[in-house]
């Protein structure tokens, strides 16, 4: 790390393969706010050491993996650590560098309808689509030349085991999922995630007529299955909390 980032965060450090998550979730564990774009941003005030993390995470992988609803949630946002923590902009760079990393992560839009809205400034600015030959259809001649598509299985819920070791295959080795909760769920369900970064907001988001959902979405584990994690690292930073998991395939 260089020094200017260890300062801040201490050491971090990630295995040559892996997948990890960053969430910021309320005191009261909600993560979505369907009424409002870039519900993160909310739920954590733009806080400005959940933004530097974000960044942190972003700056050490090859690719960040997106939902396409969260593409859709999110007008306007570019997935590099620069566009989250302009300020540290130079040691994320040092520190891709460092880490023998392209300049920018490359974003991996998930997506079953192939609903990608082409005029987002992060499908411009390129991205790989993963999605089923169905998907792939539906895109074909709107895509900008940034972009290109991984098609993996006919139609439907892509399989994310096999998109994993398709990245793997192109050299995408060091993977952060951004989510959201029903990406993360097929991740977790598959037994696909290694750890997850969840920040802990001291706001109460409360839950009443409108669906708002926690870290993981369309996966019911418990009771039967007991997906136990190990608590890797807390931090702590004003009235935030920053924890890192470690998920055990149990
Ligand atoms: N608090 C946080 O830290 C945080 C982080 C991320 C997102 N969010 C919030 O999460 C909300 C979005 O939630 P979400 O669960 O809808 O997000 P999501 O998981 O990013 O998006 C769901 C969509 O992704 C595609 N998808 C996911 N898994 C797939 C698979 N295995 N195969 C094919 N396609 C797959 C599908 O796209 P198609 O519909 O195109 O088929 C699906 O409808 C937004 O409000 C966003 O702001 C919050």
């Amino acid at each position: 790390m260089p020094t200017d980032l260890e300062r801040i965060y201490g050491q971090l450090g990630f295995a040559d393969r892996i997948l990890y998550s960053n969430f910021v979730t309320s005191l009261d564990g909600v993560a979505t706010l369907a009424s409002e774009p870039s519900a993160g941003s909310v739920i954590s005030g733009r806080n400005q050491a959940d933004r530097f993390l974000m960044g942190l995470l972003r700056a050490c992988a090859d690719a960040v993996l997106l939902g396409a609803g969260t593409l859709r949630a999110t007008p306007g946002h570019h997935w590099t650590p620069e566009h989250i923590f302009p300020e540290m902009a130079a040691g994320f760079s040092e520190l891709r560098m460092k880490l023998g990393r392209k300049p920018h992560p490359r974003l991996m839009l998930v997506t079953a309808s192939g609903h990608i809205e082409m005029s987002h400034p992060a499908v411009q600015g390129g991205a790989t689509i993963v999605t089923s030959e169905q998907g792939a259809t539906e895109l074909q001649g709107r895509l900008p030349a940034s972009c290109d598509v991984i098609e993996v299985g006919k139609s439907g819920a892509v399989d994310m085991t096999r998109a994993l070791s398709e990245l793997r295959s192109r050299g995408y080795e060091v993977l952060l999922t951004e989510g959201g909760p029903h990406l993360t769920g097929d991740l977790i369900k598959h037994g696909l995630l290694d750890e997850a970064f969840i920040t802990i907001s001291p706001v109460v988001a409360g839950r009443d007529h409108e669906v708002r959902l926690g870290m993981v979405a369309g996966a019911e584990l418990l009771p039967a299955r007991r997906l136990w994690s190990g608590l890797l690292s807390a931090r702590r930073h004003g009235d935030f909390l920053f924890l890192r998991y470690g998920l055990r395939r149990s």
